[in-house]
């Protein structure tokens, strides 16, 4: 499974990078707020720490106005992917710049049927969000489940892109069902390092350790 980091923090996304842990990035409007950066910088400057898809959202809501930005965004580097609302007009954008040659990821997807539809306009990524689902007590990672029999039986191409991604147990349910990606905050993914019985294995050794007397170097 490929990991995506969820940030515009380009500090976060360095560290993470530099352990190769970063096969992507995904932005959105909320991220970019926080990051306190002009959005066309701050995408250049995340597309120039990484080699894989960096999504950029549009936020024009009308099909036209879309495409239009989405092919601003496009210019700013090769990996590139314009990330597009599911809304109908969203869809027809897809439709539009995937015809283009161009990656789209189809965002804000809540639904089985959405996902169908995003792969019919040939998205490259459909982006379901777990965790807002989990909010409202209903099943996200069962969501995932659907979306990956759906384009199974159909064998579309369009990648599952599992997003909203709140904890590790997320992580290691959607790469179960087999989501083609996932992303997660910065703080998921070092999270997926800790276990307690590494803590305290590894502080058993090391006071064991100590009482050997020895130096390895
Ligand atoms: O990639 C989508 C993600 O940023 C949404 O996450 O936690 O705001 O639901 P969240």
């Amino acid at each position: 499974m490929k990991f995506f980091v969820d940030t515009a923090d380009t500090q976060a996304i360095s560290d993470l990078n530099d352990l190769g842990m970063v096969d992507g990035v995904t932005t959105n409007p909320s991220l970019i707020l926080k990051s306190g950066r002009d959005i066309i910088e701050v995408t250049r400057e995340i597309c120039g720490i990484v080699t894989g898809p960096v999504s950029a959202e549009v936020v024009a809501l009308e099909a036209d106005a879309m495409i239009a930005e989405g092919r601003k965004l496009a210019e700013i580097a090769e990996n590139i992917t314009v990330k597009l609302p599911l809304t109908w007009d969203g869809l027809k954008a897809c439709k539009v710049l995937s015809g283009e040659g161009k990656m789209v990821n189809v965002t804000l997807c809540f639904s089985a049927n959405q996902a169908l539809l995003a792969a019919k306009a040939g998205a490259t990524f459909i982006s379901p969000f777990i965790g807002r689902l989990d909010d409202m007590s209903l099943d996200g990672v069962e969501l995932i489940e659907d979306i990956r029999t759906i384009y199974d039986n159909y064998g579309y191409e369009t990648e599952i892109l599992a997003a909203s991604i709140r904890s590790i147990n997320h992580v290691q349910q959607v790469a179960l069902i087999g989501a083609d990606v996932m992303t997660a905050p910065p703080e998921v993914i070092k999270k997926l390092a800790s276990h307690p019985l590494t803590d305290k294995g590894l502080e058993q050794f090391m006071a064991d350790w100590a009482k050997t007397g020895q130096n390895i170097l």
